[in-house]
């Protein structure tokens, strides 16, 4: 399905980008791997970037191939650092990028965009995420985050609601379609990675584990590898614009709740 791909994928030293970029090698891809820290091992090339700032983004966007096949926007932060840099990092910077790598991409290529079920409330909380993704830009992000109230608690929800609600609409935006090129999210549930001891101390051990109870555990990062691979691939060509739940079936029970079902 990858075999001879070029893939980009964002957060590769750790956690759910280090599996994509393994499974991405063991299938035969090219693998770009960026991170703000270098990995342990040797996984493909490797870029050191800070993805939370234009000129970052600018910067990395320079040292890449003219010619790539998918994007895989796995890199995020857990909100333990204050709602600016997570909205930085998890939305602003991961669109920058994108943007600035749609012109690369290959016609019929992909992009997809690690969201998580935390960004459930998109519809719930629309005009706030329509607002925000509608911010043209790099914004400056602590002005934002001050404007529309945004406290350091509600910054991870908040990012993953306008990443979510940024993947439909940008399925639609010239940029990508006029070019056949699909841009669809993934959703995991809780995953053992490092970043979920961050999550249990911002949202809370009570929120975590009640998450996992309702599908029996967490998820691991080989659960969800495989399933933005498949999305990267053109086993996918048809699927557009799609926030495809990687979760064991939390977000189907969270739904089935707020619906009352
Ligand atoms: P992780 O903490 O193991 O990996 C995240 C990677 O992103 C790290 O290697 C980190 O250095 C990198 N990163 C963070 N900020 C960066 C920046 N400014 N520039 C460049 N790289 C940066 O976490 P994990 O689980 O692999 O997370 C991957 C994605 O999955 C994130 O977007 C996260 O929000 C999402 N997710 C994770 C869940 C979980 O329970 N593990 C649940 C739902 C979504």
């Amino acid at each position: 399905m990858l075999f001879g791909k070029t893939i980009l994928v964002t957060g590769v030293s750790s956690g759910i980008g280090a599996r994509t970029a393994e499974l991405a090698l063991q299938m035969g891809a090219d693998v770009i791997g960026v991170d703000r820290r270098k990995p342990a091992g040797v996984m493909g090339s490797f870029i050191e970037a800070d993805l939370s700032s234009q000129a970052a983004v600018e910067a990395l966007v320079a040292r890449l191939p003219q010619r790539i096949d998918a994007l895989a926007n796995v890199a995020g932060v857990s909100g333990n650092t204050g709602a600016a840099l997570t909205l930085a990092v998890n939305f602003y910077g991961l669109r920058a990028l994108t943007e600035a790598v749609a012109p690369r991409l290959r016609e019929g290529g992909a992009v997809v965009n690690v969201a998580s079920i935390a960004g459930f409330g998109w519809r719930a909380n629309l005009e706030r995420a329509k607002d925000l993704a509608g911010v043209q830009g790099f914004p400056d992000v602590a002005t934002l985050v001050r404007e529309f109230g945004i406290p350091d608690g509600l910054g991870y929800p908040v990012s993953k609601e306008a990443l979510l609600l940024w993947t439909f609409r940008a399925a639609h935006m010239p940029l990508f379609r006029a070019r056949g090129i699909r841009v669809n999210a993934v959703s995991p549930g809780p995953v053992e990675t490092p970043i979920l001891q961050e999550f249990r101390a911002v949202l809370g051990d009570a929120r975590v584990e009640s998450d996992i109870a309702r599908v029996g555990r967490a998820g691991t990062a080989p659960d969800i590898a495989p399933a933005i691979l498949f999305l990267c691939s053109d086993g996918a060509r048809w699927i557009n614009g799609v926030n495809l739940p990687v979760d064991g079936g939390l977000e189907a029970s969270v739904a089935a709740e707020a619906m009352g079902f």
